[in-house]
């Protein structure tokens, strides 16, 4: 191979890999925004159903780096006898100390454990990505296209929780109640709106995102 090829190689292969650790950190940015949206959102929903409740207190199985000390506050929860952590956010089991609960409505989402952002992140990460790839597509954000997300995130939603999921969610996306149909919905607007809210069209080298006779509530 010739010198100058090599060079030429070099360049396009370094310019390429430095446009895709842009993209990489753009796109974690972008998901990260949509997912914490989506807890902001189940938070508020959640509340605005149960005005009563304070807190509510999950199991978590990740790891975790809480000082063992700083669980200092006796209480009765709904999961049991605990102590609960200076920061009120995580509680201990009295009965079993490696049995840890963190309360994900008093936490945001960068608060919770990986195992509660899971979910979340999941599905926000196919939502930008299709946003983006319809927006680099010139498709037309029509119901049509929102529904084609929708319906990936409902797939990918079925094989990530088929074990768990009760039986008429495990069906055909065109076969869910409209109230099911809209929560995926509902996750693909979100990341279309957050797109168009932090100016990403910037970073993506992009149009924002336009709906074509969708009405957004
Ligand atoms: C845990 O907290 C105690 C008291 O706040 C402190 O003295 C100790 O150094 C902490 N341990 C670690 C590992 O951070
Ligand atoms: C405490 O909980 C852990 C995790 O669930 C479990 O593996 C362990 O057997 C429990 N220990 C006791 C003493 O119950
Ligand atoms: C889904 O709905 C179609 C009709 O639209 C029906 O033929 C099919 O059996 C349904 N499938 C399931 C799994 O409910």
């Amino acid at each position: 191979m010739h010198l100058i090829t090599l060079i030429i190689y070099a360049i396009f292969f370094c310019g390429s890999n430095v446009e895709l650790r842009r993209f990489d950190k753009h796109f974690r940015f972008y998901v990260q925004n949509v997912a914490s949206r989506f807890h902001a959102n189940w938070r508020k929903s959640f509340l605005e159903k149960n005005p009563f409740v304070r807190n509510r207190f999950k199991l978590t199985k990740s790891r975790t780096n809480y000082n063992s000390s700083d669980f200092v506050y006796p209480m009765i929860l709904t999961v049991g006898s605990c102590l609960v952590h200076r920061n009120l956010k995580v509680a201990q089991s009295r009965l079993n100390s490696s049995l840890l609960y963190v309360d994900i409505l008093n936490m945001n989402y960068n608060e919770l454990p990986s195992d509660w952002a899971s979910e979340n992140r999941a599905t926000a990460r196919i939502a930008c990505r299709y946003v983006l790839q319809g927006l680099r597509r010139k498709r037309l954000f029509s119901q049509n296209y929102i529904d084609e997300i929708s319906e990936i995130i409902h797939i990918q939603w079925m094989k990530r929780n088929g074990e768990y999921a009760s039986k008429d969610l495990m069906v055909p996306f065109r076969n869910l109640t409209e109230i099911e149909k809209d929560k995926d919905r509902k996750a693909v607007l979100i990341a279309c709106i957050t797109f168009n809210e932090h100016f990403l069209y910037h970073r993506f080298n992009s149009t924002p995102v336009h709906f074509f006779g969708y009405i957004i509530e």
